[in-house]
């Protein structure tokens, strides 16, 4: 990811995550998941794995969201995304993974996946609109209820605007 710290005309700046930001990162896992990772899984991510790109968006420098992602190969895999609940709605859920494509695109990658709550009609929302399609299911693949996860898949494009339907 590369380092330069991007402002939007909202204000939004978006830069790679380092470990100083766990903190503020670990609030907002657990705002936004009922499984939040671990502290400990974020700094192995931002340690050990190679693959992993985490991203982090902030807010008259108050860190509001983050997102991650696998880079395997030419395909891009989403770990995790999540804005601070007082700070939905705003499309910057929008701008975060736009954000993440982009910097995917950037990096080679020609693909998108992730795994989505088959009840988080919210997030399901985004992603279609973002152009991501359903492509199957992971039966019972959250152990907190054992529900199960949809996959989706989305074309990269290098003109990020093409992913966006409007
Ligand atoms: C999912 C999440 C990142 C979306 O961010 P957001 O800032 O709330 O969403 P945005 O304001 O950017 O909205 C973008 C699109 O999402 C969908 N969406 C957002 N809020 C919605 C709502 N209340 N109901 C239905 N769809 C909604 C819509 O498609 C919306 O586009 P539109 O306004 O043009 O219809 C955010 O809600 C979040 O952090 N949720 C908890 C964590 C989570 O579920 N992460 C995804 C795990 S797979």
């Amino acid at each position: 990811m590369e380092q330069e710290i991007k402002q939007d005309a909202e204000g939004l700046t978006f830069r790679p995550m380092t470990l100083e930001d766990i903190p503020a990162v670990m609030v907002i896992e657990h705002d936004a998941f009922t499984l939040p990772w671990t502290e400990e899984a974020f700094r192995n991510e931002l340690t050990h794995n190679h693959f992993a790109r985490y991203m982090m968006m902030e807010w008259k420098g108050e860190p509001v969201g983050y997102a991650g992602m696998w880079t395997v190969i030419d395909e891009a895999h989403v770990t995790n995304i999540a804005v601070l609940s007082p700070y939905r709605g705003r499309k910057w859920g929008e701008r975060l993974l736009l954000e993440l494509m982009k910097t995917a695109s950037q990096l080679g990658m020609k693909r998108m996946t992730l795994e989505v709550r088959v009840s988080n009609r919210v997030a399901q929302n985004l992603y279609m609109k973002m152009g991501f399609e359903p492509a199957g299911l992971r039966k019972g693949y959250y152990s907190d209820n054992q529900e199960d996860a949809m996959i989706m898949w989305a074309e990269l494009f290098p003109d990020r605007s093409q992913n966006a339907r409007g």
